[in-house]
């Protein structure tokens, strides 16, 4: 039987992902994902799902009143140049995406505080080496940079685990919220650093923005404590890699995870494949269904329709 419902034409924008094949629909959706070549009249798109749109990606579109990122991440596209002042953009803001991101950093968080890489390098010689004693996670402090939907349930999971957790964001909150047992925030610009400084392992989950940029530099490890360790999570850009190397090799960090690069993916050559205290995982701390996201897309609309903010609905000016 067909439906009555119109077809949605929403073109997909990527210079990355062929989002029209990624987002395929079912038999009976409502919805259709698009590549250019495809749409039938550009003059009636109103929504786009973009990740990393070329430049001039959305000049074709006169009527186009929404932009969706196909994750939380939304900088390559407000970074993208043809992006109009008038056009409403949002994200993706999936709970469960976050529980999974919680797991990643706890993940990580007891990767480095027991030393996990050293017994699977054991394992490989037979040797058995059991000298290595933890230090109880109370005395142990986590930094997380960045307290939104990601930050929040990273912190919240690694607080449950009995480590002192102090978290960076950008400000203060409004609404008086409150703080889960184990968990300290530190606001301002400033907060990165604070929280930097005091981290035995540092977890960053910020937005790329022009603030963000190149944060994680040579100067900010240096701030961080020797021995301390990184986990990188937010955005390729946050990061100077070479900065990186250079405080692991010094031996001023004790390690890293990294999830995220400058370029995705990185060269076959990249040092980070190769270094004994890097972790490599590919952009997968967390992931979200593409039905979610075409849920999410549509339910953002349809608040946009009826004059109601939509719930994915991203700062422009703050860029996240
Ligand atoms: N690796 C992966 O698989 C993966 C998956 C999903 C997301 N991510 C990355 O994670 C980022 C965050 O996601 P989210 O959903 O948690 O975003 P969000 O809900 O928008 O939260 C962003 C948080 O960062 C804080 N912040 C922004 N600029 C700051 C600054 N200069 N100093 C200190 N704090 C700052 C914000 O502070 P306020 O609360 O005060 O506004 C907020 O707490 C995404 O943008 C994406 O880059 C990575």
């Amino acid at each position: 039987m067909t439906s009555s419902v119109p077809t949605i034409e929403i073109v997909a924008l990527s210079q990355t992902f062929d989002l029209a094949q990624l987002f395929a629909p079912g038999e009976d959706q409502a919805v259709r994902v698009v590549r250019p070549e495809e749409v039938s009249n550009p003059e009636r798109i109103e929504i786009a799902l973009a990740w990393r749109p070329e430049g001039k990606a959305f000049d074709a579109y006169p009527n186009l009143k929404m932009v969706s990122s196909i994750a939380a991440g939304v900088d390559s596209i407000l970074a993208c140049p043809s992006l109009r002042q008038d056009t409403v953009v949002t994200r993706v803001r999936d709970h469960s995406q976050a529980d999974l991101m919680a797991g990643f950093a706890a993940f990580q968080v007891i990767w480095h505080h027991r030393r996990m890489g050293d017994y699977i390098a054991n394992q490989a010689r037979h040797v058995w080496d059991r000298s290595f004693r933890p230090q109880a996670p109370g005395s142990v402090t986590v930094g997380v940079l960045g307290y939104g939907l990601m930050g929040r349930k990273c912190a919240m999971a690694i607080a449950a685990m009995g480590f002192r957790v102090v978290v960076a964001r950008n400000s203060v909150s409004v609404v008086s919220e409150v703080v889960p047992d184990g968990v300290e925030v530190f606001a301002g610009p400033d907060a990165i650093h604070t929280v930097a400084a005091q981290a035995d392992i540092l977890v960053n989950i910020l937005p790329l923005t022009d603030t963000t940029r190149d944060i994680l530099d040579h100067d900010f490890f240096a701030r961080m404590r020797k021995g301390a360790a990184l986990v990188q999570m937010g955005r390729g850009e946050h990061m100077i890699e070479d900065d990186l190397l250079s405080a692991l090799d010094s031996g001023h960090l004790s390690g890293a995870s990294v999830d995220v690069f400058r370029q995705e993916p990185p060269e076959v050559d990249h040092p980070f494949w190769s270094h004994p205290k890097i972790m490599v995982t590919p952009h997968k701390a967390s992931d979200t269904s593409p039905a979610e996201v075409l849920r999410q897309v549509l339910e953002n609309f349809a608040a946009l329709r009826e004059g109601r903010l939509p719930p994915g609905l991203v700062n422009r000016e703050a860029g996240y």
